[in-house]
């Protein structure tokens, strides 16, 4: 299959000597390009992983703003510079600090315990450790860069101290943070040692961002057991200490989205129209093409997906050449055991499911373990009839409202799992429980046998949706919450 990573040549961002500071910046664990070695030494920069860079990228470009975070490799930092009408600020974090603070305190701690526990949550006190002093260096590279009065926009669960550790530094500067996946209820959040703050590092910050209202709500809470908060409605009150003035701070729902024009237009492109007839033309023109589009990330449910899918053609509901499912499948996140074990477990499952029923020149699964470029995103997704987003739990999950921004012509259809932010958004898709297997295995015989003239209606809801909140919206109202932020004492 065609398609490359984006790759950004360190020749094409400016390196500037001279201190800059600016009135707008962000602050997030990685910046939008990672720096990647080549073997002739030369410096590459590939696009970021990730549905928080989609998003923010969209944002940034045309604003002159700065941009805070790890390049991606261990150790020394590049020289800050410009890239894209942006100012990327790159974070130094050691081999150490990769371990500790990335893959292990966030991903081997917060990020099972923020999603359900669906693996046990690893605790470790040296972890901790390292995550406080990596958000200490966040919030300094982020107090250099911000100019007086400056708005800072902190995101996701890396940086969950940051808000505070910059308003200790900063007290001129407004901060908001946004998180981009889901807020634990209080009974699953209980469990960290470190709950208390964490909470009191967010509390600094002057507007708090969700996905969705339950995600505010289990703040809310926390913050009152944990913290003796007093909260009412969506406003967090912390009670004055070592005479500081008592704090009121808000926690809403402000959904994230696309670049919905930008992506449809992509998707209009003659380019991208071809390029979707080759991928269906190469797969054998099958009657039914299934996609599915993730993190290689145990939270996106791809297991339970193959498994429908696998029982769909031991059930004799589908076969081979009629139906094929492309699995693209991002790498992510792969030191970390509950990753290596995932990628084990599909890949076996791959190759069982192939095995069992593919026939010469017709292949059950195309597995591709691989990142593409927009273009090529967009075409996989006009041509396929059927999306498969089945995750556990996840914040938002772009891809789903990806899908829909390419589907111009009311073609394809929607499985969306009722545990993301997008199915509060997009219910009008074919909703599946992944857990209830053979309910999930309905729900695709249902998305690939349904009637067209309805799948169309269903399609055409969906845009209206999508392209009513996208991206800019998103953005706009974060930051006319946080400029109303913090609200005068009454
Ligand atoms: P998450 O943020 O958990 O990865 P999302 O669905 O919200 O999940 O966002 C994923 C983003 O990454 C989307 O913008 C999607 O297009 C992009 N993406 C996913 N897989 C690939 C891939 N293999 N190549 C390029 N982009 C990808
Ligand atoms: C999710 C998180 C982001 C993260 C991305 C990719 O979208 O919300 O914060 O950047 O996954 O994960 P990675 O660990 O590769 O940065």
């Amino acid at each position: 299959m065609g398609g490359s990573p984006t790759r950004i040549r360190t020749k094409g961002c400016t390196s500037v000597d001279k201190q800059t500071t600016f009135d707008f910046v962000v602050a997030a664990n990685r910046l939008p390009v990672d720096a990647v070695e080549r073997e002739d030494g030369e410096v590459e920069w590939r696009r970021s992983p990730g549905g928080l860079v989609t998003a923010m990228d969209s944002v940034m470009r045309g604003r002159d703003g700065a941009w805070v975070g790890w390049a991606g490799t261990p150790g020394e930092a590049p020289a800050p510079f410009e890239s894209e009408g942006m100012w990327l600020h790159p974070v130094p974090v050691s081999a150490e600090e990769i371990e500790h603070y990335y893959e292990g305190f966030s991903n081997d701690t917060l990020w099972p315990i923020y999603h359900d526990v669906i693996v046990p949550a690893r605790f470790r006190r040296t972890w901790w450790h390292a995550y406080r002093r990596v958000n200490e260096r966040f919030a300094e590279a982020v107090c250099e860069v911000a100019a007086k009065g400056a708005t800072v926009w902190v995101h996701d669960y890396q940086l969950q101290l940051v808000p505070e550790l910059v308003r200790e530094r900063r007290p001129d500067v407004r901060i908001g943070w946004f998180n981009h996946i889901p807020f634990p209820p209080v009974e699953l959040f209980a469990q960290l040692p470190w709950r208390a703050p964490l909470l009191r590092g967010l509390l600094g910050a002057d507007y708090l961002g969700f996905q969705r209202t339950a995600d505010a709500q289990n703040f809310v809470r926390a913050c009152r057991s944990y913290l003796g908060a007093t909260t009412k409605g969506d406003r967090v009150t912390l009670p004055a200490e070592d005479g500081q003035p008592t704090r009121t701070v808000r926690a809403s729902a402000v959904p994230i989205s696309i670049d919905v024009a930008s992506l449809t237009e992509l998707a209009r492109s003659e380019s991208v129209q071809q390029r979707a007839q080759e991928i269906r033309a190469s797969l054998g023109d099958p009657k039914t093409l299934l996609l599915g589009v993730d993190r290689l990330d145990y939270t996106k449910g791809i297991r339970h997906r193959l498994k429908a899918y696998e029982e769909l053609f031991e059930d004799g509901a589908l076969s081979c050449p009629d139906v094929t499912l492309v699995q693209v499948a991002t790498p992510s996140r792969e030191r970390v055991d509950a990753y290596k074990r995932l990628r084990t477990q599909i890949e076996t499952t791959v190759g069982r499911i192939n095995g069992t029923y593919s026939t010469v020149g017709a292949t059950a699964v195309h597995y591709l373990h691989q990142s593409y470029d927009r273009a090529e995103m967009a075409a996989l997704y006009l041509a396929a009839d059927v999306m498969l987003v089945t995750p556990l739990r996840d914040g938002m999950n772009l891809v789903a409202k990806e899908y829909v921004a390419c589907r111009h012509d009311l073609g394809g259809a929607l499985v969306l799992s009722e545990f993301t932010g997008a199915y509060h958004e997009l219910s009008q898709a074919f909703i599946c429980n992944p857990h209830d297997i053979e309910g999930l295995k309905q729900t695709i015989m249902r998305a690939i046998t349904g009637d067209e003239r309805t799948k169309r209606r269903m399609m055409s809801a969906l845009r209206k949706r999508v392209t009513h909140n996208d991206v800019t919206r998103w953005a706009n109202h974060f930051l006319a919450n946080l400029e109303a932020s913090p609200e005068k004492p009454a």
